[in-house]
């Protein structure tokens, strides 16, 4: 078997994860390839169910994999588990801050936890609290904080020690829009200072906002992976247009097939959907063919080239959160 390579920050080579379950087997993650470098912020982009916990979650040395291999700093997830949990830190998708401790003390357990002198554990606690803007709560216990600042708190934890890699697992799902958007500073600014990050997300925005590389993960595989821009001029390029009629398509929507700058037509009952890179005049030529054959347009709605439209494109199935 190929082995990743070890100057990376994290290699995974064909990464599979099949779960037994009394109802049959879940194959969850089918053979999943990263390279993440160090310093870079990476994101595995996918909807409910794509398998992004899983894949964190061997990279994390929690799950084990049924088989491929991955490397964390270089150290093997399987065989050499208790470096790569030194190295690296980890934020789930649940709270799991304890409920029985202020803020201050969260943190102070998780550095003596690491090994850390009573006074480097509390010194520690407070750079990351002053750090995080969480001062004013530092006696405060979680369930006493908001979703962000409890997120952050997380965060924090997670950096107690210092890791090579932190590992951020839909850091901001259910947090309202504000307080999204105030994380993402607080990650950028974690990135500038260094860090490598790999989030998980189910929001393209997100992906987008934050992230170097992004692979997009849909039932267990990698459909696409680069920079947002490589994606977007890739599968994506295109701008989707979808038309819906109030009868049958027109027969001569599908003759757009054979047009330059149109790389696809999409029919099915009553809607039509084209992939276009000139989609001048399109919605027009849709309406016009439609009164022609005596339908009307009831609903339209353009995409612009995003992430949406590479999702849309390589699945054939609309991105839905
Ligand atoms: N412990 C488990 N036992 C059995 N099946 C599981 C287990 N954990 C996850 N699964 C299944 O594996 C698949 C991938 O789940 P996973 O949690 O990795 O996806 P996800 O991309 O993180 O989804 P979400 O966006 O909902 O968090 C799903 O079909 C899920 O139901
Ligand atoms: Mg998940």
């Amino acid at each position: 078997m190929t082995e990743p390579p070890a100057e990376t920050a994290i290699g995974a080579v064909d990464l599979h994860k099949t779960y037994k379950s009394p109802r049959g087997d879940v194959p969850a993650v089918r053979g999943i390839d990263l390279d993440v470098r160090p310093g870079e912020f990476f994101g595995l982009l996918g909807p409910n169910g794509a398998g992004k916990s899983t894949t964190i979650g061997m990279l994390t040395t929690l799950v084990v994999p049924t088989s491929g291999s991955a490397r964390v700093c270089g150290f093997d997830v399987t065989r050499q588990s208790v470096e790569v949990k030194r190295r690296i830190g980890m934020v789930s998708q649940n709270n799991t801050l304890d409920t029985d401790l202020s803020a201050f003390e969260n943190l102070e357990f998780r550095g003596r936890y690491f090994g850390m002198s009573g006074r480097d554990a509390r010194r520690r606690a407070d750079e990351l609290l002053e750090m995080f803007n969480l001062t004013d709560r530092r006696g405060a216990e979680p369930m006493e904080m908001s979703g962000g600042q409890a997120k952050r708190l997380m965060i924090c934890r997670a950096l107690v020690h210092r890791p090579e890699v932190l590992f951020l697992d839909e850091p901001t799902a259910g947090l309202d829009p504000q307080t999204r958007v105030n994380l993402w500073e607080v990650l950028r600014e974690l990135q500038k200072d260094g860090q490598t990050i790999v989030l998980t997300t189910h929001y393209m925005e997100e992906a987008e906002a934050l992230c170097d590389r992004v692979a997009v993960v849909d039932h267990g595989r990698i459909l696409a992976s680069g920079t947002v821009e490589e994606l977007k001029g890739s599968a994506g390029a295109d701008t989707v247009l979808t038309v819906a009629y109030d009868g049958p398509v027109p027969d001569d929507v599908s003759g757009l097939r054979d047009r330059d700058g149109i790389s696809k037509v999409e029919l099915s009952d009553g809607q039509v959907r084209v992939f276009a890179h000139e989609p001048d005049g399109l919605l027009g030529e849709l309406v016009a063919l439609g009164s022609s054959a005596g339908v009307s347009v009831t609903d339209a709605s353009q995409l612009r080239p995003s992430l949406e439209t590479v999702f849309l494109t390589l699945t054939g199935r609309e991105y839905r959160e």
